[in-house]
């Protein structure tokens, strides 16, 4: 049977609906809301980051602050796509206290949400931003400076690229960075029209 256009949208509108309320982990305690992913489910690109900070916590809506800002620059500038094209979320959904990096426990807990994510969009590739976010898809520690750039299997689903590249939140500290954060985008680029 031809599969309804609206069929990954209630899909990922039910998954919310299942996990809106969660406790799973201390971080339902300082949440405003839990933050769902956003955006196009039936893109071939999804992109991954940390938590929700400050801005995306009030707002319910991920990437809406300054990092946020960095990112929809570099998908109109480098990718030629609109930030409505891509599908954008994030490994623990709930904003951590001071915006500390998740710990395990929390992403460990948040991961059926964001595998089920990945499972109804099924995209061609993954970009984690950023340490954490790869840590989360891959599941194995790494060092963001040794493996961004580089592409990996999405271990649950081999067929699908896991891309790794700086968080925006580090390039905007470190403004040097910005070149290699755009040399990513366009390998990116080059990654979604392959085969
Ligand atoms: N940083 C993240 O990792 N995720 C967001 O949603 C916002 C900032």
């Amino acid at each position: 049977m031809e599969e309804k256009k609206e069929d990954k949208f209630i899909l990922l509108k039910n998954l919310y609906e299942e996990w809106k309320d969660c406790t799973r982990c201390d971080l339902h305690k300082s949440r405003t809301r839990v933050v769902p992913g956003d955006g196009n489910p039936y893109s071939l690109l999804v992109f991954v980051g940390e938590a929700p900070g400050e801005e995306e916590d009030r707002q319910g809506k991920p990437f809406v602050g300054r990092a946020g800002q960095l990112l929809n620059r570099l998908i109109e500038e480098v990718l030629g796509m609109k930030r409505e094209d891509v599908y954008i979320t994030n490994v623990c959904k709930c904003r951590p206290p001071q915006n500390r990096k998740p710990t395990p426990i929390e992403m460990r807990a948040c991961f059926p949400y964001l595998k089920k994510e990945i499972e109804i969009i099924q995209p061609k590739v993954i970009c984690c931003l950023g340490a954490t976010a790869g840590e989360g898809i891959l599941g194995k520690s790494l060092r963001i400076t040794k493996v961004r750039g580089q592409v990996f299997p999405y271990p649950y689903n081999p067929r699908i690229k896991v891309f790794l590249t700086y968080h925006p939140a580090y390039v905007l500290r470190n403004p040097k960075e910005e070149t290699t954060i755009i040399k990513d985008f366009e390998k990116l680029k080059e990654l979604l029209t392959q085969e």
